[in-house]
C-alpha cells in the first residue's frame, strides 16, 4: 500500500464535542500532539477551560451542541468527529431526565445532522456500557441484553441507536465505542456525587474514610483514560463503519482492592438498587477488528492518580450523610426494582478481578 509521504496529508481537520471534559481534554491534548486541527464544541456545563492548554492549532467554541444552527458551521471541512459532549453523571439524571434527553440525544442528532450535512469522514461516538444494566454474562459482550437503569443509561442508548441510526440510513461513517468506568487525571472534580474514584481521592486528601458502597467486593472494569484515547483514535483511521465496540480493560477489579493501593482507613454505607455487583466488558470484538488493546494496568494507573491527587484538593468530600441526602431520588426511584432482577450469580466475575490477576 502506498504510503502518504508528508505530514500534511496526515493532518486531519477534527471536531471534538465536550473537548472541555475530562475524557475530551485527553483526546484534545493526544490528536494536537499527532499534529492535528482541533475544534472542540463544548458549553462547559460540566467541562473546564483550563483542562485545555492554549494552541495554535486549538479553537475552542462555548456552543450548546443541542443547538443546530450554531454548530453547523463548525463542520465544514472536517475529517474527524468525536462526539463526546454529554451530560455524564448519573445521580442527576434521575432529577432531571429533560436535561439529560436535550444534551445526549437532541444534542446527539444535531452533531450528526451537521455531520452529515457537512459530509464529514468519519463520526466517533463515546458511547456507555451502562446500557448492559445488570448484565449477567462476563465478560459481558456488546451483543448482550440491554437494560437501561436510569435516564443517563437510557439517553446515552438512544443516542447510540441515532448514530447507528445515521449510518444506516445516511450512509455517515460512523462507529460508537462503549465506554466503561474511565479514570485518569482531570476526571471531574466538583459538582454530583459521581465515580468512586472523585470521591476517593478527595477523601484521602482530607484524612476521612472511604466510604464504600456494599462490602466492597463489586468490581468494576476500571479503564485508563490513555488507552480510550487511543481506542478514538484507532477507531478514527479505521474504515469500519456501523460496529458497536466495548473499550475496556480487559479486566475487573473490586473495590477493596482499590482501597488496598489508595491505603487509608473506609466505612461502608447501603448498596444502591440498580448498581451491578461488576462491570467487566469483554474486549474482543475490538481487538480483533482495530488491533487495540489495553496497555495501562490497574496498579500504574492507581500509581498515576496517586501522582495527581492535588487535582482534587477543591473537590467536595463526601461523607456518610451528605451522600444519603445526595443518593436519596436514586432510592426512590430505582428502589421497587431491587427484588425484580436476579443479581449476577457470586463469583461470576472472580476469575479476573485484580485482587487476584498479575497487573499489566
Ligand atoms: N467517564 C466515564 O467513565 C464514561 C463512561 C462511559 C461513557 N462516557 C461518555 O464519555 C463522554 C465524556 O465523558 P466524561 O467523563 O469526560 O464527562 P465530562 O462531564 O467530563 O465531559 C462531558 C463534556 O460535555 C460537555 N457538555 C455537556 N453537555 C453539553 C452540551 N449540551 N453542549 C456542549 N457541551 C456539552 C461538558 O461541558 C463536558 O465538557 C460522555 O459522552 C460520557 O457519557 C464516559
Amino acid at each position: 500500500m502506498m504510503q502518504e509521504s508528508n505530514t500534511a496529508s496526515l493532518t486531519k481537520n477534527c471536531v471534538v464535542t465536550g473537548g472541555a471534559g475530562f475524557i475530551g481534554s485527553h483526546l484534545v491534548e493526544r490528536l494536537l500532539s499527532d499534529g492535528h486541527l482541533v475544534t472542540v464544541l463544548d458549553n462547559f456545563s460540566t467541562g473546564r477551560r483550563k483542562n485545555l492548554q492554549e494552541h495554535s492549532r486549538l479553537k475552542i467554541r462555548e456552543v450548546d451542541i443541542a443547538e443546530y444552527e450554531q454548530i453547523s458551521e463548525f463542520f465544514v471541512n472536517v475529517d474527524w468527529v468525536f462526539h463526546l459532549a454529554a451530560l455524564a453523571d448519573i445521580v442527576p439524571s434521575i432529577e432531571h431526565p429533560l436535561r439529560y434527553h436535550r444534551s445526549n440525544v437532541d444534542g446527539t442528532v444535531s452533531v450528526l445532522e451537521a455531520a452529515r450535512q457537512a459530509g464529514v469522514r468519519r463520526f466517533i461516538y463515546a458511547a456507555s456500557s451502562s446500557c448492559y444494566g445488570l448484565a449477567t454474562e462476563f465478560p459481558t459482550p456488546e451483543s448482550a441484553p440491554i437494560r437501561a437503569e436510569y435516564p443517563y443509561a437510557l439517553t446515552k442508548y438512544l443516542a447510540e441507536c441515532c448514530v447507528m441510526h445515521w449510518n444506516q440510513v445516511y450512509k455517515l461513517p460512523c462507529l460508537s465505542l462503549r465506554l466503561i468506568n474511565v479514570y485518569g487525571p482531570r476526571a471531574r472534580t466538583t459538582g454530583s456525587y459521581g465515580a468512586v474514584f472523585g470521591v476517593f481521592l478527595a477523601q484521602k486528601l482530607a484524612g476521612r474514610p472511604y466510604t464504600v458502597v456494599g462490602d466492597g467486593n463489586q468490581t468494576r472494569d476500571f479503564t485508563y483514560v490513555s488507552d480510550v484515547v487511543d481506542a478514538f483514535v484507532q477507531a478514527a483511521k479505521s474504515e469500519l463503519t456501523g460496529e458497536i465496540f466495548n473499550v475496556g480493560s480487559g479486566r475487573t477489579y473490586s473495590i477493596n482492592k482499590l482501597i488496598e493501593l489508595l491505603g487509608g482507613e473506609k466505612i461502608h454505607i447501603p448498596k444502591r438498587p440498580g448498581e451491578p455487583e461488576c462491570t467487566y466488558a469483554c474486549i474482543s470484538k475490538i481487538s480483533e477488528a482495530l488491533g487495540w488493546q489495553p496497555r495501562v494496568g490497574f496498579v500504574e494507573g492507581v500509581a498515576k492518580m496517586l501522582e495527581h491527587i492535588d487535582d482534587w484538593r477543591e473537590a467536595p468530600v463526601w461523607d456518610e450523610a451528605s451522600i444519603d441526602i445526595a443518593t436519596r431520588q436514586w432510592f426512590e426511584h430505582l428502589g421497587e426494582k431491587k427484588d425484580s432482577r436476579r443479581p449476577p450469580e457470586p463469583g461470576l466475575c472472580s476469575v479476573t478481578t485484580g485482587a487476584e490477576a498479575k497487573d499489566r
